[in-house]
Parts: C-alpha cells; structure tokens; sequence
C-alpha cells in the first residue's frame, strides 16, 4: 500500500485555505494509502515561540486535525516532538545535504530576509531556519513515504528531499524510498477575500480577507459579504481577469463538489453567489465544528489519540532509523546480559 506523509506547523488558526486546500485531502487519502500526518512543532521553533502558546497551538492543531475527519483508527496521527527519530535523522541527513543546496532554498532566504528587516521576533535568523530541510527530509524519509501532499511553496523542499535520499542511497546503499510530490490542483487554490491575487494564509494583512474554519457563522457570512470582486457584473470563472469572483466560484464548487465553472453556470448575480458561497462554507464546516465541541469536552480523548499515534509513529521510525545508522557505518549498540549480583 502506498504510504502517504505530510505534516503541518502548529501555528495559528487554520484556516478555509487550509483545509480546502490540503486537509480535506489528507482525509480522503488515509482511506487509500497508509497515512501519516504530524503537527511539526519541531519545525515551528525555527522561529522563537512562546512556550505556553507553542503547547497549546500543538494541542488545538491536534484537535482540528481530527475534527476535519483524519480518523486515528485509520490512519497515523502524532505530535512530530513525540517521535525522537526525527531529530536523530535529521543529524544524519545534516550530514548528507550541502552547504549550497540549504542556501539555495527560497523558503529560508524569504524568511531570513524577513527577519533581518526586523518583522520577526528579535531580528533573529536560527541555525534550525537554515537547516529546516533536513528535517523535512528527515520526516518524510524516516515513514519511507512514497507520496508527500504539500503545497507549491514546499515543492523545492521536497526536491531537495527526493535529492538527499537519492545521494544518500548511492554512498550507503538502498536505504531510502524517494518519494514524489503530490502537489493540489489550482482548483483547491483558496485566495484572500480581500486580496484575491494572494493565497488565503494565517498572517493575512486583513484578517477579513481569512476564514478560520472555526468561526462563528455569521463572522463567516460577513466576510464572504464583503468579500472583494471587480466593477462588472458578469459571474464567469476567470482568475486572470476577475480574481474575486473567481475565488468565490471556486470555494463554492469545492464545498460543493461542482467545478468553479460549472458552479458559475447557476448564477448571474455577485450578491447571490455571495450568500450562496458563504452558506455552502457554513454548510461544509458544521460537522468540523461539532466534531472540535466533542473533543474540546473531552481532553482525555484528544491526550489518548495523541499518545497512540506517537507510538504508532515510533514503531515505523526506529526501524528506519536503524537501517539508516547501519548504512552509515554506526557500531551497533548491543544489548548485554544483565548480571545478576
Ligand atoms: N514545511 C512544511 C510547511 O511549512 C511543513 C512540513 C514539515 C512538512 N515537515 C513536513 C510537510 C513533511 C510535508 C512533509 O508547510
């Protein structure tokens, strides 16, 4: 069977671009392919986090991941800290990458160049921002995943991936599997409803142009209300021309199951199509809704998940782990009898 990973970071809320755009589909893969899916709290402190928030946003990513449907009788859902393979991979694979590859990732020099205008907390570019790959790598490599959901703006990320297990394998023999990228079709592209050439993302200038899958209906309703469109007047799906309009259409054909072109067939009218994009939304996150009130009223459910999945997880990484350790020439560490006194 094939087995699928992917991880998100546990900070913020998370939002209709999120879920439409990878969670809906990391709970329709763990029906076919053996999945994994981890909140990366390790990756999360490339940048400094507060710790009380950092426990509590790892919890809350937790819940949501369960509340959108990932079920943990069906597929492997775990807290990356709590599976300590990862960081001694990561080491590993340090070692494996060049100096050259981590400098060319866009993602690093976009944040660093971030930090150093003094956006980030403290002007502060860590050692772990820079080498954030290898343990992305690390987490995909240690699940020998054959398949990687991730966004276009991890894409090179996964390259650098396929790249270090591919280097690896050919100095230490066939260790790694090398997994491909499944990157989402334009379609599940959600933008910012009031700034619709933009993807819809947590740090949004406008939190009106953001939807938390979590919100209150009527916050809901109100946004796709003012959600920005363009001076004519004629539904029709074209991202080019009409990138708010466009972005409704297709919210509402993916809430919906229709095609944006076909959902922009029923409607001559932005008033219209607005309400009817924000009721579909409504619609559509309901039962996420309830799901999160029954895991909120029950944390001791959400702690049992949790501590499931760390040792569904951990089982697979040591293997892996120690396979690549012998690869590389470690000395095995032997047991040794204990002697009775
Ligand atoms: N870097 C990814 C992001 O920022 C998150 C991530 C970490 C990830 N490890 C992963 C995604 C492994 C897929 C597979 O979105």
């Amino acid at each position: 069977m094939t087995r699928v990973l992917s991880g998100i970071q546990p900070t913020g809320d998370v939002h209709l671009g999120n879920y439409l755009g990878a969670l809906r589909q990391w709970a329709i893969d763990q029906h076919d392919a053996d999945a994994f899916y981890c909140a990366v709290d390790l990756h999360a402190v490339t940048i400094q986090q507060d710790p009380e928030q950092l426990r509590s946003a790892t919890l809350g990513t937790m819940a949501t991941l369960v509340s959108v449907g990932l079920d943990p009788e069906v597929c492997t859902l775990f807290v990356q800290s709590h599976v300590p393979q990862h960081t001694e991979l990561s080491w590993l694979l340090e070692c494996t990458v060049s100096l050259g590859e981590l400098r060319r990732m866009t993602q690093f020099k976009d944040k660093a160049a971030r930090a150093e205008g003094g956006d980030q907390r403290g002007d502060h570019v860590s050692a772990g921002l820079f080498t954030y790959p290898a343990l992305m790598a690390a987490d995909i490599l240690i699940y020998d995943a054959d398949r990687v959901p991730v966004g276009d703006d991890q894409r090179q990320h996964l390259e650098l991936t396929r790249d270090v297990a591919q280097r690896f394998n050919s100095r230490y023999g066939d260790t790694f599997v090398i997994p491909d990228a499944a990157i989402p079709t334009v379609g599940a592209r959600v933008m910012d409803l009031q700034n619709p050439t933009a993807k819809m993302s947590k740090s949004s200038e406008s939190p009106q142009g953001s939807v938390g899958i979590f919100e209150d209906p009527a916050h809901v309703a109100r946004k796709f209300t003012r959600a920005v469109t363009d001076s004519e007047s004629e539904v029709r799906y074209d991202p080019e021309v009409k990138p708010g309009v466009s972005n409704l259409l297709s919210i509402l054909g993916a809430a919906t199951g229709r095609s944006a072109a076909d959902a922009a067939a029923s409607y001559s009218q932005y008033g219209v199509l607005k309400t009817d994009t924000a009721d579909a939304v409504i619609a559509m996150l309901e039962p996420i809704k309830a799901k999160k009130a029954e895991l909120d009223a029950d944390p001791a459910e959400l702690a049992r998940i949790i501590a499931v999945g760390a040792d569904k997880a951990e089982a697979v990484a040591c293997v892996t782990v120690a396979r690549a350790k012998e690869a590389m020439g470690f000395l095995p560490k032997q047991p040794q009898p204990k002697v009775s006194a």
